[in-house]
């Protein structure tokens, strides 16, 4: 009897154990860490948030600490701790093209031996001494980790993976297939044939910075036209049938030097613009035509993956896979039946998909286990924390104790023209935010869009929004309506809600202020938007606003934008919020359901905020 007693604990306990894995993407850019328990995503979070400094790549030791806590379990407690990229590949592969391009290289060549061999050729270990982790730290390659970020969350049984991106090890672009729970990489173009190194060379030589503002390249290609695009694909890439291409390295620097452009391609095209510069119709039709040349690309790699899989879903993933436009494309060729997009699909979303790697090769998959839904997987406040942030600066505040009041309140201030910021629940991973961490506004306002640019987000005014849009009513609004939970997909508004011709006569700013739509705000002069399609079951805090929105006002959209200002990351905490808040023009915050404003704060409280900023600087 005690040995079957026994027995049925061991059993028990064996049922019973949970199997936690740590993933770790750091040192490079965006570092990040995701916590999974049995193949559920317990949270995952970018070290930016907490740091406060955008794509910090350093150990992401907040971003771990949070992930522990959130699981209530110590590092002794975690099963795995897994890398999300295998360095001696990554150094083999700049030792070898540094010295291919010597002498011109000799500069990056002495400095990169210099770190490597002192700091970055030992990070497994580096990261095992920050961790006090005994056993050894698992890698993966770093497109394995891009493919299993984008195949095992999705919502399918078997998908075609696109990965792309800047480069990894070697490899810049990997069409893959997940069936279950295995991946199988099929074809692979490495490096220095890069989608992302040739965006970012058009980025530079428009005058963003490389790495971090391609999206920008991205929102001003509507503005231009395609009138360079034979030139790029005659003198810079040359492309195949199959999707695949090779750059002409002779136009390009980032495999010696340190720009991704060299004077060759100056010659071509015309001087880069300098940052404080004003934008060129030349960086317009240069944005307009890399890309088309990207369209084309992303069309012919999904046919082929198409091709190759048999695959009625595709996957996507890749800080190139951020661009939703050539996203959109796809779509709209209705290539694939289903497509989804990795919300982290830049190389944050590399320690989810390490982490999930190391438990599918384990482990069965089923489909909906390791479910990402919207994405919310970082830190929440509950109203007693911030009530006390709130009474420790004397901040006054209505709290709202019935909901109806507040969704009644918040859609009177946006009827009334008045920028909201928005803090609920869990806080996004990824570059997007979705409705934890959003600014949100009236779309129907025509002068919406240069002043939260101007006066919230201090950035660029050609920038357009994005609408927040209830998913039921998507299609009645715009052409080839997939799901879109993380914006990423760029759809066309239909023709019969189109409301002035859109000339390409006039300058950027007079095409700014033509009314396109009765949602100018988040209408681009090309009548396309980026989409966020919200659910009922998967974005219920953010439905419940736009829904009660749509029944006053009868528009079934918001504008939501991310809750920073240019130049700093999304803010992760209630004081993030409230100094953000407090530094530019915004009406009213939004803290779960404590509702704030500018009037009746008294200027001592707004000077401790600020003066923490100043602190924290
Ligand atoms: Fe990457």
């Amino acid at each position: 009897m005690y040995i079957f007693i026994l027995h049925l604990e061991i059993i028990f306990m064996s049922v019973s154990k949970k199997i936690y894995i740590l993933g770790i993407s750091a040192f490079y850019h965006d570092s990040s860490a995701t916590l999974i328990q049995d193949g559920k995503i317990i949270a995952a979070v970018q070290e930016e948030r907490f740091t406060r400094i955008k794509f910090d790549s350093s150990y992401p030791i907040n971003s771990i600490n949070y992930c522990l806590n959130v699981a209530n379990i110590k590092i002794e407690d975690v099963n795995e701790v897994v890398y999300f990229e295998k360095n001696h590949l990554k150094f083999d592969r700049i030792l070898k093209t540094y010295f291919k391009y010597l002498p011109k290289s000799l500069f990056q060549f002495s400095k990169a031996i210099n770190l490597w061999l002192n700091e970055k050729l030992y990070i497994d270990k580096e990261l095992a001494n920050h961790l006090k982790w005994k056993q050894n730290v698992k890698s993966f390659t770093h497109h394995e980790s891009h493919a299993a970020s984008a195949f095992y969350p999705s919502p399918y049984e078997d998908a075609a993976i696109l990965t792309l991106d800047g480069v990894g090890e070697w490899t810049c672009t990997s069409i893959a297939y997940g069936k279950k729970n295995k991946i199988k990489i099929l074809q692979e173009i490495n490096y220095p044939d890069s989608l992302g190194m040739i965006y970012s060379a058009f980025t530079e030589f428009s005058g963003f910075k490389v790495n971090e503002d391609e999206y920008k390249l991205m929102g001003l290609a509507p503005y231009g036209e395609p009138i360079y695009k034979d030139m790029i694909k005659d003198k810079l890439i040359k492309i195949f049938d199959d999707g695949s291409y090779k750059l002409n390295l002779k136009y390009f620097g980032f495999h010696y030097g340190r720009t991704t452009i060299n004077k060759n391609f100056e010659s071509l095209f015309g001087c880069k613009r300098k940052n404080n510069e004003e934008i060129r119709v030349l960086d317009q039709n240069m944005a307009a035509s890399i890309q088309e040349v990207l369209n084309e690309i992303f069309i012919k790699l999904a046919m082929t993956a198409k091709k190759i899989t048999g695959s009625k879903n595709l996957v996507i993933a890749g800080g190139v896979g951020l661009n939703c436009v050539a996203n959109g494309k796809i779509v709209e060729k209705k290539i694939f039946e289903n497509i989804w997009v990795q919300a982290a699909s830049g190389d944050a979303g590399c320690s989810l998909g390490c982490a999930l790697l190391a438990y599918y090769q384990k482990n069965e998959r089923q489909v909906g286990v390791t479910n990402q839904k919207s994405s919310f997987l970082g830190p929440e406040f509950s109203d007693v924390e911030i009530q006390n942030i709130l009474d420790n600066y004397s901040i006054n505040y209505i709290n709202f104790k019935n909901d109806d009041i507040l969704l009644d309140t918040i859609t009177k201030y946006l009827e009334a023209g008045k920028i909201i910021g928005l803090f609920q629940g869990r806080m996004e991973f990824g570059p997007r935010a979705l409705g934890a961490r959003s600014i949100i506004g009236d779309p129907r306002s025509v002068d919406m869009q240069k002043n939260m640019n101007l006066k919230i987000k201090y950035r660029e005014s050609f920038r357009p929004f994005a609408p927040a849009i209830l998913e039921e009513y998507v299609a009645d609004y715009f052409t080839n309506f997939e799901k879109s939970p993380f914006m990423s997909f760029i759809f066309k508004l239909k023709p019969d809600k189109r409301l002035s011709h859109n000339s390409k006569e006039i300058s950027l700013i007079e095409r700014l202020n033509h009314k396109r739509s009765i949602f100018p705000a988040v209408t681009h002069v090309d009548y396309s938007a980026r989409i966020q399609s919200v659910s009922k079951e998967e974005n219920p805090l953010f439905y419940r606003i736009i829904n009660n929105f749509y029944k006053k006002t009868n528009c079934p959209m918001i504008i939501n934008t991310s809750f920073n200002v240019m130049g700093e990351p999304i803010v992760c905490k209630p004081i993030d919020a409230l100094r953000c808040f407090f530094s530019n023009d915004m009406d009213i915050l939004i803290l779960n359901n404590f509702l704030i404003t500018k009037e009746n704060q008294k200027i001592e409280s707004i000077g401790k905020i600020n003066e923490l900023e100043e602190f924290l600087k």
